[in-house]
């Protein structure tokens, strides 16, 4: 999978996709991200990508151009149409189904807001889906693509070395995990539960999957009821 990411603040994403899952997955081949920096397509001389809102109002708003020559050079090397999504409070809010969806594109373009958020051209022209990572506000949609990029990253094929491991995650059966102990049995009085040093398969499969039940209706009865 290639990921095309246009962003004022190109540096931000330098740690966090060199480490761990996507550091693997890159270094598998099975995933390109590529930070294109807003200020590179601004014909500005002082590289300007924000501008006052037309009516007035507090805040700074992303201008359209950069972002269109920004997405439009990235169309020209796609071999696929890739599909563009826009980091916005407004969106969808994310969840695991939207993930596992979008796992399986082959290219994705991801645009970044920050400050007001994007002039609403960009939004109308440019994007195919929206996507949300909360109800709450962030500075910017920077940290909301480190968020999609690695929920995307577990789910494809051979980046993760054991495929149970999603199989059984939060979400998948629209259940929250089971709880996980390891070594030690005991540690400052509290056991690790007997069931789960027995041995026994089916015990330990029956065990979790009443934890996952009681943890979800405790937790995100929501998810339940949804069900
Ligand atoms: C300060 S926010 C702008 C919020 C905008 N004025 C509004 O009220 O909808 C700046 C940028 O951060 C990103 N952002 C903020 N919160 C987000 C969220 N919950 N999910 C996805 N992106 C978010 C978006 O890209 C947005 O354009």
């Amino acid at each position: 999978m290639i990921i095309d990411i246009i962003t004022a603040f190109p540096k931000m994403f330098l740690t966090p996709f060199d480490e761990s899952i996507i550091k693997i997955a890159k270094e598998k081949n099975l995933l390109k991200i590529c930070t294109h920096d807003l200020r590179d397509y601004s014909e500005d001389k002082h590289r300007k990508v924000d501008d006052y809102p037309y009516g007035g109002g507090p805040g700074m708003v992303l201008k359209p151009e950069p972002f269109f020559r920004a997405h439009k050079k990235i169309l020209v090397t796609s071999h696929q149409p890739p599909a563009t999504i826009l980091l916005t409070p407004q969106g969808k809010p994310l969840k695991q189904s939207i993930v596992n969806k979008l796992a399986k594109e082959e290219h994705l373009i991801l645009l970044c807001g920050h400050y007001e958020g994007v002039d609403e051209r960009v939004r109308q022209e440019l994007a195919d889906e929206e996507i949300s990572v909360g109800d709450y506000v962030l500075s910017g949609g920077e940290i909301p693509a480190m968020v999609l990029v690695d929920s995307i990253t577990r789910k494809l094929s051979g980046v993760l070395g054991s495929q149970e491991s999603l199989a059984e995650e939060s979400f998948i059966e629209g259940l929250l995990e089971y709880p996980h102990y390891t070594r030690p049995a005991e540690y400052k009085g509290l056991n690790v539960p007997d069931v789960l040093l027995s041995g026994n398969h089916s015990e330990i499969k029956k065990w979790r999957k009443e934890q996952s039940l009681r943890r979800t209706k405790e937790k995100r009865p929501d998810l339940i009821n949804k069900g």
